[in-house]
């Protein structure tokens, strides 16, 4: 009992001496906690004494006890006001918090959508799932037709197919009845392929324009305005001749690469490795064939029309400066990929 005004003066001035929160709280253990605390300790031993003794010494043990809690209360008071200073200094520089942005196709179709609102064209979303007559059938490729072969197509039944391009939104628009049309279709679009430059789902926009007198002319002139707002002025557009059963005539569109600008040669004299020709294939474009407005409900000899379909994946990877080696990249969702766009 005799070590009591010791430990008194070294738990104070422990107490006093403490930095934080922590220090504080190991030291109410080491003096007050229930089993093994040195005051406890001490409490333990009060049965041994003699009656007078102990309780002498039980009023000594509890004014120590007492002054080692209020010490204690005082300290860890003083601590936390420290603490919550330093969590409400304001002068602080701030936790930045982790912003995102849309994914880079959600932007590109935005993008697109506006240059053809630009021209008059409405944007349309149709079905992902649509039957063979809308994307086969009533675009001239009868059941046995081997133009088919080319959409590598997902059947579910017969007559239902994941909708393999966004042709089949032609006859939607013209069953409406609307003249003139001016859509622009951008719609997701499946089909049984994978490699470096094709995906299983990807998203086309379908131009249709449909009036009176219209020509190649115009085709040529509303690809030309799209290619210079989303690929830049330096880029043009060819024609080559081509078949689809719903357009005739048809055609593939190119674009001039963005590496060589049309050259096949960069700078330094070597042959462009991206090209090699000069020009990148956008995709399918032609006049719509009179059986296809037909069947969309319009006389082909009052009304005439051009549709084109390009795939926005591939468009976007044909821009300036973007060098997606793998097409398949765009959706892994790998978020060093996606940050840089
Ligand atoms: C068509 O799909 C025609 N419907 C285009 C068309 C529309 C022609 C209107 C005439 C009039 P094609 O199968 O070539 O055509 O596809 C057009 C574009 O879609 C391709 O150039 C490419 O950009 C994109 N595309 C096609 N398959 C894939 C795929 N698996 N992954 C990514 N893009 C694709």
């Amino acid at each position: 009992m005799k070590d009591l005004p010791k430990l008194q003066k070294q738990a104070l001035e422990e107490i006093k001496n403490s930095k934080d929160l922590e220090t504080l709280e190991s030291l109410r253990r080491k003096y007050l906690a229930k089993k093994s605390g040195l005051l406890t300790q001490i409490i333990k031993e009060l049965p041994n004494l003699e009656p007078e003794e102990r309780k002498k010494t039980g009023q000594i043990i509890n004014q120590v006890k007492l002054e080692i809690e209020q010490a204690l209360e005082k300290k860890f008071g003083e601590q936390s006001t420290i603490n919550n200073q330093q969590f409400l200094d304001v002068t602080a520089p701030g936790v930045p918090v982790p912003e995102g942005h849309l994914h880079l196709i959600t932007q590109a179709i935005r993008e697109i959508s506006v240059i053809f609102e630009r021209l008059g064209f409405v944007r349309r979303r149709y079905p992902e799932i649509e039957t063979d007559w809308y994307a086969f059938e009533g675009l001239n490729m009868p059941l046995d037709h081997p133009a088919r072969d080319e959409w590598e197509t997902f059947f579910i039944t017969d007559k239902i197919v994941l909708t393999p391009h966004t042709s089949s939104g032609q006859l939607r628009e013209m069953e409406k009845g609307e003249l003139p049309i001016r859509m622009i279709n951008i719609s997701r679009c499946a089909r049984r392929q994978s490699d470096i430059s094709h995906v299983p789902t990807f998203y086309q926009f379908e131009g249709l324009l449909i009036d009176k007198n219209i020509s190649i002319a115009n085709l040529k002139g509303v690809l030309t305005y799209f290619a210079h707002e989303f690929f830049g002025p330096d880029r043009e557009i060819r024609l080559r001749p081509y078949d689809f059963r719903f357009t005739e005539p048809s055609f593939e569109i190119d674009v001039t690469c963005g590496l060589c600008l049309g050259k096949a040669r960069l700078p330094d004299g070597q042959g462009c490795r991206y090209c090699r020709s000069g020009w990148a294939e956008l995709g399918g474009a032609g006049m719509v064939h009179p059986k296809v407005l037909e069947n969309g409900g319009i006389d082909p000899k009052e009304y005439s029309g051009f549709a084109f379909g390009w795939g926005v994946e591939r468009t976007y990877l044909m821009r300036s400066g973007v060098n997606i080696p793998d097409i398949r990249l765009i959706y892994k969702n790998d978020i060093r990929f996606l940050r840089q766009f």
